[in-house]
């Protein structure tokens, strides 16, 4: 089954945003978009034991699940972990910024080490039978170079994973937060078309900046597969003609007022279980995007989060302020 996935449109990993609910409401839009969830550190399913954060629904698939370390053994033990709770893929994170990941010695600052991610990457897919990815950047402070990038690609290759997810600007570890590393190293798209030229055997998937599934045809002309993270967080609708362009599959997406009336029964389900009604509720603000009463909409969601009480009024005027 992992063989026939496709990665031809992916939403990015996202702390706080793509957790497992944020996840069913896309999955509710499109049946093939791959998704990833937020990244799991392993100190804090080993250490911490908090294997709960690795839940998720069964809907999801295909779901791929993103760790963050750089021990060996570490990561053996959690990928071991993953695929027993039935994650499709697992990803390592070799993009991160923050400061807290860099004094755990993982994310962005990995690409200064390339011998070691392959170490933990071969590791990784020799002990589990799933698809084992990285995501990383195009480089590093001042390593700007496109030969930087080479030098680590090749070198990480040898550890036998195929998956590369490259986010197209630098990484910068000191002087810029990690928003502003999303938005402040200027997007190098070129770099990862050349990688796709040297390294055609290897699955090539972009991202950064790229807002529509115009621009993803634009892209998948160069490389494998694209990938979208805030745009899809901020409109999840625009998810909804993935199966028809990039498939050639007929499918019959649901008007946001059923997405909305799917969703809201999961909520009522998830409530019942303990999830946290704000979590869940927030993940809506963006489907009324670009809609007359999009405003309306988000003050409701708004108010339902700080009454923390969904009722069935509460269903009914959401649904009114939803056009379509
Ligand atoms: C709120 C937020 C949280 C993020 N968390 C992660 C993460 O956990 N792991 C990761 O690899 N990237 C993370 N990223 C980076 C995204 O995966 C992606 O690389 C970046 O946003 C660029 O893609 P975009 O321009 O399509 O948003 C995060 C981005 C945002 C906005």
């Amino acid at each position: 089954m992992t063989e026939q996935i496709s990665h031809k449109l992916c939403v990015a990993p996202m702390m706080q945003y793509t957790d497992m609910h944020d996840r069913y409401l896309l999955r509710l839009i499109s049946k093939k978009v791959f998704l990833y969830t937020e990244m799991i550190a392993t100190g804090s399913l080993i250490f911490g034991e908090c294997y709960d954060q690795l839940e998720f629904n069964s809907e999801e698939h295909p779901v791929g699940v993103q760790l963050g370390g750089s021990d060996i053994n570490d990561l053996v033990e959690c990928s071991k972990k993953c695929e027993q709770y039935g994650y499709d893929e697992i990803n390592l994170n070799v993009g991160c910024p923050s400061n807290r990941v860099q004094k755990g010695s993982f994310g962005a600052c990995l690409m200064l080490k390339p011998e070691l991610v392959k170490d933990c990457l071969g590791n990784m897919q020799n002990a589990v039978k799933i698809p084992v990815s990285i995501k990383c950047r195009l480089g590093i402070d001042d390593n700007e170079s496109y030969e930087f990038l080479y030098n680590f690609i090749s070198i990480v290759k040898e550890s036998g994973i195929n998956i590369f997810i490259i986010h197209a600007r630098n990484g910068i570890l000191s002087g810029l937060s990690p928003r502003q590393n999303r938005m402040i190293p200027p997007l190098k798209y070129d770099y990862v078309y050349k990688l796709k030229k040297d390294f055609p055997e290897l699955e090539i998937i972009i991202n950064g900046g790229i807002k529509t599934l115009e621009e993803s045809h634009n892209h998948l002309e160069k490389v494998d597969g694209v990938m979208i993270g805030r745009a899809a967080y901020d409109n999840p609708f625009m998810l909804k003609n993935i199966e028809t362009e990039f498939y050639n599959e007929s499918s019959v997406v649901d008007s946001k007022k059923e997405i909305l009336n799917i969703y809201l029964e999961y909520v009522e389900r998830k409530l019942l279980d303990g999830h946290d009604l704000g979590r869940m509720m927030k993940h809506l603000f963006g489907l009324s995007r670009g809609d007359k009463y999009a405003k309306s909409f988000r003050i409701k969601i708004l108010e339902i989060i700080k009454s923390n009480c969904l009722t069935i009024d509460n269903k009914k005027d959401l649904e009114k302020l939803l056009v379509y």
